[in-house]
C-alpha cells in the first residue's frame, strides 16, 4: 500500500489522558515521542496526559509532540490511539472507522467492549494477548514489564506497612533480626518481589505450584519452599493450573506454618481465567505475629487472602493486608515508561518501513496474536501458536546399536566409525610431522596440541552465563608471563656478565607493575562477577 510514487503520507498516533479513577499512567513518554517521530510519525498528546507520572505538556512539546486541547480533538484527529486502559463506553464513541487502538483490553473479560469497537470498524490490539512466549515478543510484553513495577511496588507498599528494617543490624542500641518475607505464587511479579525483598536485606522464602521456578528464586536470593506433595504444578504456556484436592490440603499446611514464622507475606497466584487460589485462610491470618503485613497482589482477581478487601489496605488481628489494585500505577513514571517503550518497540514491528504507517500483518505470529479485531472483524482469540515439535529422543535400542559400530545416522554425536578415523589420521599427520620436523618443533608442538585440547575441554563445560568470568580468570591467569620480566630483574649470580643494563631493567620492571595489575585485578574482577551470581 506504500509503493505510490508520492511518499504516504504519515499516521498520527494520539495518546489521550487516562479517564480511569486513579489511573496515573499514560501510554507514552517525551522520550518515546521523540523515537516515534524518527520512525516517521506524527504524535499527538492530549492536553495533562502525563501530568500524573510527573510528565509536563512542555516536555512532549520538547520530543516533537503536539497538544491536543481535548480529548474529542485528540480522539478524531489520531489515526493510532495508543492507550494504557481499556477505553469507556464515552471514549468509544469518539473512535472514527479505520483507526487502530493499541492497550490493554482484555478481551476475554470485556466482550461487550469488544462489540462496541467491532461496530465503530476499527482495528484494535490488545496488548495483554501477546503471545509472551514467543522470544521475539519479550520486547514488547507489557504484561511482564508492568508485572515486575507492581512485584517491587508490594515490597515497597510492605516496607512501609511494616513497623521494622528488613535487614538485621547490630547497633549499640541492640540487635535488630532481619525480616522474613514469604512470597507466594514466583512468576514476573513474584520474582521482582524477591529481587527487591532480598535486596533490602531480608530473608525471603518462596513458594510455587510449578516447580521449575525453583532454581529463579535460588538465583535472585531467596529460598524455594516445597509443598510435601508430588504433583506437576504446570497447566502450559508458562502458566499455573488448578491443583488436585491432595496438593491443596499440603499447601495449606505448608503455608500455614509459614505464616506463624514469617513477618510479611506477598501473595501474587493466578491461574489464567480463574479466580485467584484462596492461600491464606483468616486462621493463618490470626496467626501470624502483631505487626506483620500481607501484601496481596491478587486482590483484583478475589485476592490470595480471605482477609483482603480489594483496593483498600485494611488491618485484621493485628496485620495490615494491603489489597491495593493499582500497584504499577502508584510507580507512574517508571510503568509508563516501560509500557511507552513497549509500545514503541510493537509500532516498530507494525511499522518495518519506517515510514510512519503501520502495516497490522496478520502473517506475523505476534502481531496475530495481539490483533483482536481487524477492520471492524473480531479476530479473538487468534489461533493457538504451532511450536516447533521438540526432536524426538532416540529410543535406547537405536543408541546401543551405534555405540556396537554398526549405524551411520548423519545427526546426533558422532558415531565410532567416524571417530576413529579422525583420530587415526590425526596420528597419522602427528607421525609425519615427527618423521620430517626438527626435533624442537615437535616438542612445541605437542604442547600447542595439548593446550587447545585441555583449554576446549575446559571452556566447553563451563556453563554460558559464566563465560565472562572464565574470561577474566583466565586473563588474570595469563600474568604468568610475569615470570619473563622477574627473571630479568634478578640479579645474575656472581660470576655471570654483570647486572643486566638499565633499559632491560626498567623494561623488567615496567612489565611486573603493568603484569600485577592485570594479574590482581583480573582476580578481583572475577571475585566481584561471582558475588554477582551467588546474590
Ligand atoms: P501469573 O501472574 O499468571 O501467575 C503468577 C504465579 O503464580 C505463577 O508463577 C503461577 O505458577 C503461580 N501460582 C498459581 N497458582 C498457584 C498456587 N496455587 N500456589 C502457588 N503459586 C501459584 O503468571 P505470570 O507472572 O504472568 O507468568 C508466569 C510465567 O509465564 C512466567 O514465570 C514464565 O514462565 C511465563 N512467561 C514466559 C514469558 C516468555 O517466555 N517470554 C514471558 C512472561 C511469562
Amino acid at each position: 500500500m506504500q509503493t505510490g510514487e508520492s511518499a504516504p503520507k504519515p499516521q498520527r498516533i494520539g495518546v489521550p489522558r487516562e479517564v480511569f479513577p486513579g489511573e496515573k499512567r499514560v501510554a507514552t513518554v517525551p522520550d518515546v515521542v521523540a523515537k516515534l517521530v524518527k520512525l516517521g510519525f506524527e504524535v499527538m498528546v492530549e492536553q495533562g496526559a502525563g501530568e500524573l507520572a510527573d510528565l509536563s505538556d512542555a516536555a512532549y512539546v520538547e520530543a516533537g509532540a503536539s497538544i491536543a486541547p481535548s480529548a474529542d480533538a485528540l480522539w478524531s484527529g489520531s489515526d493510532i490511539v495508543f492507550k494504557v486502559r481499556a477505553p469507556t463506553s464515552d471514549e468509544v464513541a469518539l473512535m472514527h472507522p479505520g483507526q487502530t487502538l493499541i492497550g490493554f483490553l482484555w478481551p476475554a473479560q470485556n466482550p461487550e467492549l469488544m462489540q462496541q469497537l467491532a461496530a465503530k470498524k476499527v482495528t484494535a490490539l490488545s496488548i495483554d494477548a501477546l503471545p509472551r512466549t514467543l522470544s521475539r515478543a519479550q520486547k514488547m510484553d507489557a504484561l511482564t514489564s508492568m508485572a515486575g513495577v507492581s512485584g517491587y511496588r508490594a515490597v515497597v507498599e510492605a516496607a512501609n506497612a511494616f513497623g521494622r528494617f528488613f535487614n538485621g543490624q547490630i547497633t549499640a542500641a541492640g540487635k535488630v533480626p532481619p525480616a522474613k518475607v514469604f512470597i507466594a505464587g514466583a512468576g514476573v511479579a513474584g520474582l521482582a518481589a524477591i529481587g527487591a525483598a532480598a535486596s533490602l536485606g531480608a530473608i525471603v522464602r518462596a513458594n510455587d505450584t510449578r516447580a521449575e521456578v525453583a532454581d529463579q528464586v535460588v538465583s535472585l536470593g531467596g529460598e524455594f519452599v516445597k509443598v510435601d506433595y508430588e504433583e506437576e504444578g504446570s497447566g502450559g504456556g508458562g502458566y499455573a493450573k488448578v491443583m488436585s484436592e491432595g496438593f491443596q490440603a499440603a499447601q495449606r499446611a505448608m503455608y500455614a506454618q509459614q505464616a506463624r514464622e514469617v513477618d510479611i507475606i506477598i501473595t501474587t497466584a493466578l491461574i489464567p481465567g480463574k479466580p485467584a487460589p484462596k492461600l491464606i485462610t483468616a486462621e493463618m491470618v490470626q496467626s501470624m505475629k502483631p505487626g506483620s503485613v500481607i501484601v496481596d497482589m491478587a486482590a483484583e482477581q478475589g485476592g490470595n487472602c480471605e482477609l483482603t478487601e480489594p483496593g483498600k489496605a485494611v488491618v485484621k488481628h493485628g496485620v495490615t493486608i494491603v489489597g491495593y489494585t493499582d500497584l504499577a500505577s502508584r510507580m507512574a513514571r517508571q510503568s509508563s515508561t516501560l509500557y511507552g517503550t513497549n509500545l514503541f518497540r510493537l509500532t516498530e514491528e507494525l511499522c518495518k518501513t519506517k515510514d510512519g504507517v503501520i502495516n497490522v500483518n496478520m502473517e506475523d505470529d505476534a502481531i496475530r496474536g495481539l490483533t483482536v479485531i481487524k477492520d471492524g472483524e473480531i479476530t479473538w482469540p487468534a489461533p493457538a501458536l504451532v511450536v516447533a515439535p521438540k526432536p524426538a529422543p532416540k529410543p535406547a535400542a537405536a543408541v546401543s546399536e551405534k555405540k556396537g559400530g554398526h549405524g551411520h545416522g548423519s545427526s546426533g554425536p558422532m558415531p565410532v566409525k567416524t571417530l576413529t578415523m579422525v583420530f587415526g589420521l590425526g596420528a597419522l599427520a602427528f607421525w609425519a610431522i615427527g618423521a620430517y620436523a626438527p626435533a624442537a618443533f615437535l616438542g612445541h608442538f605437542t604442547v600447542f596440541v595439548l593446550a587447545c585440547f585441555i583449554g576446549n575441554m575446559v571452556v566447553w563445560n563451563v556453563t554460558p552465563a559464566l563465560h565472562t568470568p572464565l574470561m577474566s580468570v583466565t586473563n588474570a591467569i595469563s600474568s604468568i608471563i610475569v615470570i619473563g620480566a622477574l627473571v630479568q630483574i634478578v640479579p645474575p649470580e656472581s660470576g655471570a656478565n654483570g647486572r643486566p643494563d638499565q633499559l632491560i631493567l626498567w623494561l623488567a620492571f615496567a612489565g611486573i607493575v603493568l603484569t600485577a595489575v592485570n594479574m590482581f585485578g583480573g582476580f578481583a574482577v572475577t571475585r566481584r562477577m561471582l558475588d554477582m551470581f551467588r546474590k
